[in-house]
């Protein structure tokens, strides 16, 4: 008797065919699975030298000016590429204004930060670095760190291919270059892939939600979402405690009254895992998250189990990092600049 029931679902699924559902079929519309090798970017052709140079690079806290805060300090790995504060702590304990969101495939976004106002990432790379709540560092004495330890100087070379190749724009390049590999494949992707399993039947409830209810408008593509501009508080405004008056989104990037308080539809990828939510950072809960989108964004109330199937399914879009082994970076000789506070 076991042993027939084994052979009956045996030939099931052998007769299932690849794409077995309608909620499949809409969602490959929708949304695209991640690729399997690392993505190409525009004017940087990726090389395990870049990869390798640029993780150094991305856990050195040598790049700022207080020797304190790497890359890595707002784009912890092993928490899902963001800092799980409400705004980021940076230069001399600073507080910053915006939540940080995860590096985590941000390689397919649109553009970067909440406004856009980097066109990729290697643009991005050079903002923190210099910004004064973040590295509070210049290109020059950036250049210089790097040039003070050889081990830097010839990775640069073997990078670049070329003499004198440790500069500020050849750091963000091999940085560019290491976040290209940071994707994180989900069930959701297996679920895009073909294979009908890899979601239960909450996510799936969920997913048909998400869909439905209108979300794709706005979250979908590879990162779904991260792809375009709208107003947060599309239908409703929400109170300044989750959007705070003062941070006008990409109206500080285009001065176009039309852009006030418009951002890039956050991308949804490894969502469960990087609270609190929204660029203000002021929300813990997803679920809440999703109850504020769906009121502010659609008109619309959601239901209790409503809000948590698409919770379920915003959970399978939690992906496996990459295995990442911690660098060992270069010693500071004499030369290296010091420290300042
Ligand atoms: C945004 C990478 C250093 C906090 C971003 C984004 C990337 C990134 C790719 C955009 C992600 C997206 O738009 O979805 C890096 C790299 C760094 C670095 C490569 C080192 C060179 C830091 C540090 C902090 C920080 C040290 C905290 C002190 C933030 C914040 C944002 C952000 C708050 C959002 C800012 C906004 O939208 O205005 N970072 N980051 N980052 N990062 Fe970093
Ligand atoms: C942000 C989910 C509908 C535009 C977010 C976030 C979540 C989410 C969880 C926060 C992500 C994070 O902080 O990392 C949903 C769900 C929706 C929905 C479940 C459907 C019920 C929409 C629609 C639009 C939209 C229809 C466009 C009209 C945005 C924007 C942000 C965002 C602009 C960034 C807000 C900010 O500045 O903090 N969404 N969303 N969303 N979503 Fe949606």
């Amino acid at each position: 008797m076991k042993r027939l029931a084994v052979a009956l679902l045996a030939t099931t699924a052998l007769a299932t065919p690849a794409f077995a559902d309608e909620l499949m079929d809409e969602a490959v519309d929708y949304f695209k699975p991640l690729p399997s090798t690392v993505p190409a970017v525009a004017d940087n052709p990726i090389t395990e030298e870049k990869i390798e140079l640029g993780k150094m690079l991305f856990f050195d806290p040598r790049l700022s000016a207080s020797g304190v805060f790497s890359c890595y300090s707002c784009h912890n790995l092993t928490t899902g590429g963001d800092d799980n504060l409400e705004t980021s702590i940076g230069h001399g304990w600073q507080a910053g204004p915006r939540n940080s969101p995860t590096v985590l495939n941000a390689v397919f976004n649109v553009a970067q930060f909440w406004d856009g106002r980097a066109d990729d990432l290697k643009a991005q790379a050079k903002g923190p670095i210099q910004a004064g709540v973040e590295m509070a560092n210049t290109p020059a004495n950036v250049e210089a760190t790097l040039n003070s330890m050889p081990a830097y100087v010839s990775m640069f070379e073997a990078a670049f291919g070329a003499p004198d190749s440790v500069s500020f724009d050849n750091m963000a390049r091999a940085i560019e270059a290491f976040e290209a590999t940071l994707l994180t494949p989900a069930p959701f992707d297996a679920y895009l892939n073909g294979d009908a399993g890899a979601l239960n039947d909450d996510e799936k409830a969920g997913l048909q939600l998400f869909i439905d209810k209108g979300c794709i408008a706005c979250h979908a593509g590879i990162n779904i979402g991260g792809e375009g501009y709208f107003p947060f508080g599309l239908i409703e405004k929400p109170g300044a405690d989750v959007l705070p008056e003062g941070d006008r989104g990409r109206f500080a990037v285009t001065d176009t009254v039309d852009d006030e308080y418009v951002f890039r539809a956050a991308p949804l990828r490894n969502v469960a895992v990087t609270a609190p939510y929204f660029h203000s950072g002021k929300v813990w809960d997803l679920k809440v998250a999703v109850q504020i989108m769906a009121e502010s964004q659609l008109g619309e109330e959601l239901s209790d189990p409503e809000a948590d199937q698409i919770v379920a399914f915003l959970g399978s879009l939690t992906g496996t990092v990459p295995e990442i082994t911690t660098p060992v970076l270069p010693a500071e000789t004499a030369t290296t600049p010091r420290p300042t506070a």
